[in-house]
């Protein structure tokens, strides 16, 4: 077995103290979120995504979020895939930002949800045309048997659009995960990291709480 057992690093970089905290969870992702871009995060708006399938057993994968607010945080992906598949079965969702490098991870949970077909739309216009076409290319998470299969497609996607519009695909689209919870991490020496926990209550109110590292 590889002995990785002396990989560690202190965290000293900052503190996360109950006075800092925004009133809303929305307001303290957005600061870190800009904190992570100014420092240089590679992809800061990459997130790992965990799913549950159908016999509530978990995967994950990496999205990037494209959009943001207090409704919600939103990333695109094929409607058909396997992550969307078990979006359909358990909306459940919790995602996780790494960004180690500020010594920080953020994570959210909530319920997952279709954005409307005009929203995607707007989305997908803005995105490069390379991009357009490997929307259409891509069967997302089913077995190929080689490349090859996706340069073909690829041609005859060009052939079929041709100059034109690229039409936004039906299995493609956005995803909203409606935050029920959020946790800030920030690594602290010894160990004695900081948490701090927003949960939504049923009257929609978010409660903050200090959690043991
Ligand atoms: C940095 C990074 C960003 C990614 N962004 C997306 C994305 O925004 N949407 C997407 O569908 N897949 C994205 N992927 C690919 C996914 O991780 C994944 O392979 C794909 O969505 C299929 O996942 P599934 O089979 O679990 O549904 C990204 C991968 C990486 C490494």
């Amino acid at each position: 077995m590889e002995d990785i057992g002396s990989l560690r690093r202190e965290y000293s970089r900052a503190g996360l103290n109950r006075e800092d905290l925004c009133p809303k969870p929305i307001d303290q992702f957005r600061l870190w979120f800009e904190q992570a871009r100014e420092a240089g995060v590679d992809e800061p708006n990459a997130l790992s995504l965990a799913t549950v399938d159908e016999r509530g057993r978990p995967s994950q994968r990496m999205v990037l979020l494209k959009a943001f607010d207090e409704k919600g945080l939103v990333f695109f992906t094929n409607y058909r895939s396997r992550k969307a598949k078990h979006l359909a079965e358990n909306a459940a969702a919790s995602i996780l930002f790494p960004w180690i490098q500020l010594e920080r991870q953020l994570i959210v949970e909530g319920d997952c949800e279709k954005i409307s077909t005009l929203q995607s739309l707007k989305y997908f216009s803005s995105r490069p045309r390379g991009s357009r076409l490997g929307a259409w290319v891509s069967d997302q998470s089913s077995v190929i048997s080689s490349r090859k299969i996706l340069e073909m497609k690829l041609e005859e996607m060009k052939r079929k659009f041709g100059e034109g519009e690229i039409p936004l695909p039906d299995f493609w689209g956005g995803f909203r995960l409606k935050p029920r919870r959020f946790e800030f991490w920030q690594g602290r020496p010894s160990r004695l990291h900081d948490r701090f926990e927003y949960v939504k209550d049923e009257k929609g109110d978010w409660t903050t709480a200090r959690l043991s590292p």
